[in-house]
């Protein structure tokens, strides 16, 4: 298949990695409105170079892996659809709800397949926590906790076209919980603080942030997120119900430390970041969207699961900014 890539910055120049030892690639072309990057990308990989985004438009291509920044994900998804070409794309589908909705029209429109990158949903611990949750072997759940800790903010250019904390990181645990529960959320109430460097309070966004979430069938979760976990990156997710309660990205690697006496776990190494205690989970979900640019299965996570997401963050920064609960259908009309 001949697979384009927009965009090789940190998870971009990771999925390059992975593209190219996909057997299913025979050619991998990359483009970055940073043409040196590109190069300096392909390089090595014996990938082409694009000198010009616009290009892959251009290139005949059997699908389109889009990780440029997220304010170049709306135009880059429509200009894909429109052409035919089968789209992954990054999270979030679009920096604002306007832009999500928009390209969620096209995407309806053209019918071209879409999946979008929550990589949690390929990786065996949320996979496990699923079945566990569904079979209804923990009992009732009757509270989910999860966590997007990372292990350092992201640079000062990365903050201001992010989207914001709760679109650009907590949407990762909104969309698992949806996934994981098969339930809808129906309220919000969120917070958030700045405690750590001044460009992230200058841009609008938060440093830390905390969520509590009410599910359709009455389910609690609690969401936080923090740029300031130096230890390690600490994504973990758990499932307490009447019978049973498990955790996901609970082992040794784990970036907390007990402190009861003769407690020695976890004491790993902990995970320095995303590519560490994800990366199996971005190459399998890189290497489904080769069997969804074949149409040879459904998208795993549509353009819809990305909007479903979006729509809670969007709650968590209408709650957040007016100190109050938001109910789910606020937002949805
Ligand atoms: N799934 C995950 O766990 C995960 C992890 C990290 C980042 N992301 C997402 O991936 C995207 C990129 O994040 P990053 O950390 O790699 O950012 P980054 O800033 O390191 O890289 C972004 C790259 O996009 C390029 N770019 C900008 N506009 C472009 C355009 N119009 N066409 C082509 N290239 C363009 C930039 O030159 C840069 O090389 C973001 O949307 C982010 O939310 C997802």
């Amino acid at each position: 298949m001949r697979i384009g890539l927009a965009g090789v910055g940190l998870i971009g120049s990771f999925h390059a990695k992975t593209l190219r030892q996909l057997s299913g690639v025979d050619t991998l072309l990359i483009a970055d409105v940073n043409a040196e990057r590109a190069r300096q990308v392909a390089g090595p990989l014996g990938a082409q170079a694009l000198a010009r985004v616009e290009d892959l438009f251009t290139a005949k291509l059997d699908g389109l892996v889009i990780a440029a920044a997220t304010d170049a994900h709306p135009g880059l998804i429509i200009r894909a659809v429109e052409a035919g070409i089968p789209v992954f794309c990054e999270k979030p589908v679009a920096p604002t709800l306007g832009e999500t909705l928009t390209v969620l029209k096209h995407v309806e429109k053209t019918q071209v397949p879409v999946q979008i990158g929550f990589q949690r949903r390929f990786d065996p611990g949320y996979i496990a926590a699923r079945e566990a949750i569904q079979s209804g072997r923990l009992g009732w759940v009757h509270t989910l906790r999860a966590c997007t800790l990372d292990e350092g903010p992201p640079p000062p250019e990365y903050v201001p076209t992010s989207g914001g904390i709760f679109r650009d990181c907590s949407i990762h645990d909104f969309d698992i919980l949806r996934w994981v529960t098969g339930r809808e959320i129906v309220s919000v109430y969120a917070t958030g603080a700045n405690r750590g460097d001044a460009y992230i309070r200058d841009a609008g966004d938060f440093d830390t942030a905390a969520v509590l979430l009410t599910f359709d069938d009455g389910t609690l979760a609690v969401v936080s997120a923090t740029m300031y976990n130096t230890m390690g990156y600490d994504v973990r997710l758990e499932a307490l119900g009447s019978k049973q309660s498990i955790a996901v990205g609970l082992d040794d690697r784990t970036p907390i430390r007990s402190v009861e006496p003769h407690v020695r776990y976890p004491g790993g190494t902990p995970y320095p970041g995303f590519i560490d205690r994800f990366g199996k989970a971005y190459e399998r979900e890189l290497a489904v969207f080769l069997d969804v640019a074949a149409r040879r299965i459904e998208t795993p996570c549509s353009a819809a699961d990305g909007l479903a997401a979006f729509l809670v963050a969007d709650a968590c920064e209408l709650s957040r900014r007016e100190k109050r609960s938001v109910q789910m259908p606020e937002v949805r009309s």
